[in-house]
C-alpha cells in the first residue's frame, strides 16, 4: 500500500494592525483541515531558508498602502528565497478606500520568486489609521469597513484557499494574474504618475512626545523604515524616509508617538466619492 505524501504550504504575511494576519490564520487553517501541513510566519521574521524546504503551495499576505503593496513589505519580498515549481496564492486587505493594482502587483513579484499564482484575494478589512489610543478608523465606522470581513467574505475566502490547494492536488495551473488587475485602470494608471514618496507627504508627520516617553526603543527596533533614532534618550525621526505606515504609533504603549489624523476621515471619505471601491475581490 503506497502513502500519499502529505502536502505543505507556507503562508507568509505582513501585517501592521492585524487584518492580513486573520486572513493568514483563516488560510492556515483552512489547508490544515484539509491535511496539509503548514507554517506560518510574518514577513519580518521569515527566515532566509526554510525548513522543510521548498512547500507545495506559497499564501503571500500584505495590506495595502497607498493603493499599492506597501514599500518595505516589497523590498522585503524581494529579499526572500526563491520558491521554484510551488503553487501561490496572494492575499491582500485595504481599509475601503481603493486597491488600484496592489493585487497583481504582489502575484507579479510572487511569480519572479518562481511559484505559479493560482489565484488570489483582495478583502475589504476595517482603515487601521489610528484615531483614540485603541481604536482605528475602521472600528468607528461602517464605512471604512468596521465588521468586515463578514462571515460570507471569510467562507468565500476559505472556499478559493481550498480550490487552489486543490488545483496544487490536481496538477491544474489555470489562473492568469491579469484576472488581479485593477478594474479601474484609468484611475489606477494615473495614481501610479505620482511616487508613493510624494503620496506620503499629504499625511502628517508623527510627533514625540517627550514627557510621554520611557526610551523603551520599541519604536526604534520596529520601525520598517529605520526612521526613529535615539540619542541620550531623546528619539529623532527622519520624516524624509519615514513610510508614515503609524506603525510605530501601535507600538509606543506609552503614547509618546503621536499623529492627528482626525481630519483624514473626511478627506478619505471624499476620495472614496470620486473612486469607489470595487469591493471584496476573490478569484480563481
Ligand atoms: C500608510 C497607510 C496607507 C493606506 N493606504 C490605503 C489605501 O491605499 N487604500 C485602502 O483602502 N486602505 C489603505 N490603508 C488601510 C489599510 O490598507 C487597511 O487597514 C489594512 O487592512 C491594514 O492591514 P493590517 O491590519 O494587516 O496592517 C492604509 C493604511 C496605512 C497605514
Ligand atoms: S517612523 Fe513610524 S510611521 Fe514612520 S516609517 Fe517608522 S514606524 Fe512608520
Ligand atoms: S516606543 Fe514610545 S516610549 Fe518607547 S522609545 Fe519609542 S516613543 Fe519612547
Amino acid at each position: 500500500m503506497t502513502q500519499e505524501k502529505q502536502r505543505t504550504a507556507l503562508v507568509i504575511y505582513h501585517s501592521n494592525t492585524g487584518n492580513t494576519a486573520t486572513l493568514a490564520k483563516e488560510a492556515a487553517a483552512t489547508l490544515e483541515d484539509m491535511g496539509w501541513a503548514v507554517n506560518q510566519t510574518p514577513l519580518e521574521k521569515a527566515p532566509r531558508i526554510f525548513p522543510g524546504g521548498n512547500p507545495d503551495l506559497l499564501l503571500m499576505g500584505t495590506p495595502i498602502h497607498f493603493w499599492q503593496v506597501p514599500v518595505p513589505a516589497m523590498e522585503m519580498i524581494r529579499n526572500l528565497p526563491n520558491f521554484p515549481g510551488a503553487g501561490a496564492f496572494v492575499f491582500l486587505t485595504y481599509g475601503t478606500v481603493f486597491d488600484g493594482n496592489a493585487p497583481y502587483q504582489l502575484a507579479v513579484e510572487v511569480e519572479k520568486k518562481g511559484a505559479k499564482v493560482l489565484g488570489g484575494a483582495s478583502v475589504l478589512s476595517p482603515h487601521n489609521f489610528k484615531m483614540t489610543p485603541d481604536q482605528r478608523l475602521g472600528d468607528l465606522y461602517d464605512d471604512f469597513g468596521k465588521g468586515q470581513p463578514d462571515a460570507q467574505v471569510l467562507a468565500d475566502f476559505r472556499a478559493a484557499v481550498r480550490a487552489a490547494a486543490s488545483k496544487v492536488e490536481s496538477g491544474v495551473q489555470d489562473f492568469d494574474i491579469k484576472d488581479l488587475r485593477s478594474p479601474k485602470p484609468v484611475i489606477t494608471f494615473l495614481d501610479g504618475l505620482m511616487p508613493v514618496s510624494m503620496q506620503k507627504k499629504a499625511l502628517p508627520k508623527v510627533m514625540w512626545v517627550e514627557e510621554s516617553c520611557k526610551d523603551c526603543g520599541m519604536c526604534v527596533e520596529n520601525c520598517t523604515t529605520g526612521s526613529i533614532s535615539s540619542v541620550n534618550g531623546k528619539i529623532t525621526t527622519n520624516h524624509d524616509t519615514c513610510y508614515r505606515c503609524y506603525q510605530c504609533l501601535w507600538m509606543c504603549k506609552f503614547q509618546a508617538r503621536t499623529v492627528n489624523l482626525s481630519a483624514m476621515a473626511g478627506v478619505l471619505r471624499g476620495l472614496k466619492k470620486v473612486v469607489k471601491n470595487p469591493g471584496t475581490r476573490i478569484m480563481v
